[in-house]
């Protein structure tokens, strides 16, 4: 049998544009760190982007793209979700943060909450909580 290279290269095309429609608003989206000081491999347990300009700028992003269908707009929970405002801004927090993100949150195999592990950078994860914790909490 010859294969019709361009036909199924074609068919293959249409085939991944489905894929990618199918896994809809769900799919993580990738967040463009740029301009962020990188951090290597290992983890690192502390927000080291608390404060700076650029990683709120970043964080807003990430949240919006991969966050807010659960847990609100402008980090405003509609109830869905816990209000991560209420997460007070320092080094204890983010150690939970950080597991929640990595980890997600699955009980009885529900998942309530997917893992973002080797989905976001921890360039992302540092600038979604820095832009997380620059949200003022008094409404
Ligand atoms: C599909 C919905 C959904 C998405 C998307 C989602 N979360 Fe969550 N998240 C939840 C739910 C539900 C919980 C509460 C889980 C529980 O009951 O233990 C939660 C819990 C958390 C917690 C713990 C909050 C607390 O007060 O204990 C953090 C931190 C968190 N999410 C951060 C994030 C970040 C950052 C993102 C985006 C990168 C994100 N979540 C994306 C649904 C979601």
């Amino acid at each position: 049998m010859r294969l019709h290279i361009p036909l199924l290269a074609f068919a293959l095309m249409i085939v991944g544009t489905q894929c990618a429609f199918a896994h809809g608003d769900g799919a993580p989206q990738p967040v463009d760190t740029t301009g962020l000081k990188p951090l290597g491999e290992d983890m690192v347990m502390t927000n080291p982007y608390r404060g700076d300009a650029k990683a709120i700028e970043i964080g807003a992003r990430g949240y919006n793209s991969n966050c807010a269908r659960c847990h609100g707009l402008d980090v405003k929970s509609g109830g869905m979700a816990p209000d991560l405002r209420a997460l007070p801004p320092d080094d204890d927090s983010d150690g939970w943060y950080l597991s929640r993100v990595l980890n997600g949150a699955v009980r009885d195999e529900r998942v309530k909450m997917p893992p973002f592990q080797g989905l976001l950078s921890q360039e992302a994860i540092w600038a979604i909580r820095s832009y997380i914790d620059a949200q003022p909490d008094d409404q």
